[in-house]
């Protein structure tokens, strides 16, 4: 691609105590782009979006670069990283759980997140509030901001961070494994609303899923993880048609195999 980059990762790598998490690894996300990261759990995909969102645990120590547009992240205060998270940046977390402050409501939250990073009044944020609601397909939005997190499902919780996330029109997204706690078709629509940001509001998403259909269909390119290293980068085509690295084929035998004992049983 020709455009510069819009996140732009250099040499990233996480070293907790004298063990590397991550190894030195680059990649880059351009407007408008899906980019797939797939690898077998524990190969490092939350880490470095934790790295990223500047996340990680103060024992972990980062090296390397992490640009967003003229930004180097792993510069940035702890201010300037408030103002960037949601606003520039959103993060769809792998539990939704983590996301969310137990003690007020969803409403609370919400209405926070919108008036941290938009003048607006309250009720033109509980307006926004409720059509991203809505967006994702939740049921009477207005109730649902006066529940907490504990009252709802962890696949509402889901969409919820997913309105959350896509509210503020990020220039990046960050989902990691936003499916896995929704049925197929909320999946399906969840998918198809990420999808629509992108094609709308030209924001880059980092998808991470273990579902292989699912990076199939949405990713533009993709990148593969294996114990803390990045081992293939490659187009959605070129990965599906020619794997490169015997990692890559491995994953891809798998669910081959996995379908096949799927359809064994039916
Ligand atoms: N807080 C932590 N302390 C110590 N090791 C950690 C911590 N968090 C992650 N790790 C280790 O770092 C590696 C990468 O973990 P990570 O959570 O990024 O994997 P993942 O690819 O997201 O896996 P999954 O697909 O299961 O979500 C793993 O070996 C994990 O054990
Ligand atoms: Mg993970």
């Amino acid at each position: 691609m020709t455009t510069s980059p819009i996140l732009e990762v250099q040499q990233l790598s996480i070293q907790l105590k004298s063990k590397t998490l991550i190894h030195p690894c680059n990649f880059t996300l351009h407007k408008g782009e899906i980019l797939g990261l797939v690898g077998e759990s524990g190969s490092g995909k939350t880490l470095t979006s934790m790295a990223i969102f500047q996340l990680l645990q103060k024992e972990m120590l980062l090296s390397g670069s992490i640009r967003l547009g003229d930004v180097e992240l792993t510069q940035a205060s702890d201010k300037q990283m408030r103002q960037i998270r949601g606003r520039d940046m959103a993060f769809i977390m792998q539990n939704p759980m983590n996301a969310f402050s137990p003690v007020y409501t969803i409403g609370n939250q919400f209405i926070e997140l919108i008036r941290t990073h938009l003048q607006c009044s309250k009720k033109e944020a509980i307006e926004r509030a409720t059509n991203a609601l809505a967006d994702v397909h939740l049921q009477n939005p207005n109730h649902l901001l006066s529940l907490y997190p504990f009252q709802l499902s962890g696949g509402m919780l889901q969409r919820v961070m997913i309105a959350f996330a896509s509210c503020l029109q990020p220039k990046v997204i960050i989902a990691d494994e936003p499916t896995t706690a929704l049925d197929v078709y909320n999946q399906l629509q969840v998918l198809k609303h990420l999808e629509h940001i992108r094609a709308t509001c030209d924001t880059a998403i980092l998808l991470i899923s273990h579902d292989l259909s699912v990076i199939a269909e949405m990713a533009d390119r993709v990148i593969v993880m294996e114990k803390g290293h990045i081992v293939e980068t490659a187009t959605v085509l070129e990965l599906f048609d020619t794997p490169k690295h015997e990692y890559t084929k491995h994953l891809l035998n798998s669910r081959l195999t996995f379908q096949h004992v799927k359809e064994e049983a039916e």
